[in-house]
């Protein structure tokens, strides 16, 4: 008997875990996993590496028609292709991080990115983590997750992923860039980051990575056993 694949939907605020544990769940399960979020991050890349104007909508947008925009899916997570080179190393870096919640406000990004997002997720058996998932890209995944922690705990966790880095830089500024992108990302007028009424409120701030990873294939398990 082969076990239903489901879609899952995981939303939440800047370093909850999102990316590092769907990537694991994603692995164990045999699923696709897309990183939406790399997908901002690289449109947002791309705006600056043209030197374009940041607060330019109306070019932020005609630029997205060149952009040829894709991705791979790949064991240690998701690759993102601008006109064909791979930009995925140049994503987390301080200034993508100051400036992709600017890019991720305007809807002609939106649209153009949620269309490539659908159609990925059509081959079923996926997981997809963002700000605007299960309200907007996956609305009728089977499982929403909403992962949230602590902000503390977020920037935290951020501050010790970027330690002998090039992107180094000190708890405080960390905290700041983390809480900033939270409200710009919560507040916009275009698929706000919300946590749905059926998702299921995950809060990993004194759960270990392991715990966090254990306890979402214990939700996966238990939707996969109703259907
Ligand atoms: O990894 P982190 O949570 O810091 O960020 P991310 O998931 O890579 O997303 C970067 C930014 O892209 C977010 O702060 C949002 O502004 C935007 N984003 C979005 O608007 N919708 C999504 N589905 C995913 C990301
Ligand atoms: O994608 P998102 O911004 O939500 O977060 P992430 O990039 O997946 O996770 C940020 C960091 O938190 C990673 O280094 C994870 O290993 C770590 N993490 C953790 O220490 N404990 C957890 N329970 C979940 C994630």
């Amino acid at each position: 008997m082969s076990i239903k694949k489901i879609a899952i939907a995981i939303d939440g605020p800047a370093g909850a875990g999102k990316s590092s544990i769907s990537k694991v769940v994603a692995n164990k399960l045999h699923y696709l996993y897309i990183d939406t979020g790399a997908m901002y991050r690289a449109v947002t890349w791309a705006v600056l590496h043209e030197h374009l104007d940041v607060h330019n909508q109306k070019a932020v947008e005609r630029l997205l028609k060149t952009l040829d925009l894709a991705m791979e899916a790949t064991e240690t997570g998701c690759k993102v292709y601008i006109r064909g080179e791979d930009v995925t190393e140049f994503l987390r870096q301080p200034k993508i991080n100051d400036n992709v919640s600017i890019i991720a406000s305007y809807k002609g990004v939106r649209q153009y990115l949620v269309e490539r997002q659908q159609a990925m997720a059509e081959v079923g058996g996926v997981i997809l983590d963002g700000r605007d998932i299960g309200s907007v890209v996956l609305p009728k995944a089977e499982l929403k997750i909403y992962l949230t922690a602590s902000v503390e705990a977020r920037a935290k966790r951020r501050w010790l992923e970027v330690q002998g880095t090039p992107n180094e830089l000190p708890l405080e500024a960390i905290q700041r860039s983390v809480t900033e992108r939270d409200e710009m990302d919560k507040n916009r007028k275009e698929s706000p980051l919300v946590q749905v009424a059926e998702a299921i409120l995950v809060d990993s701030s004194d759960m270990t990575f392991d715990e966090t990873v254990t306890h979402i294939l214990s939700l996966v398990e238990e939707r996969v056993n109703c259907e």
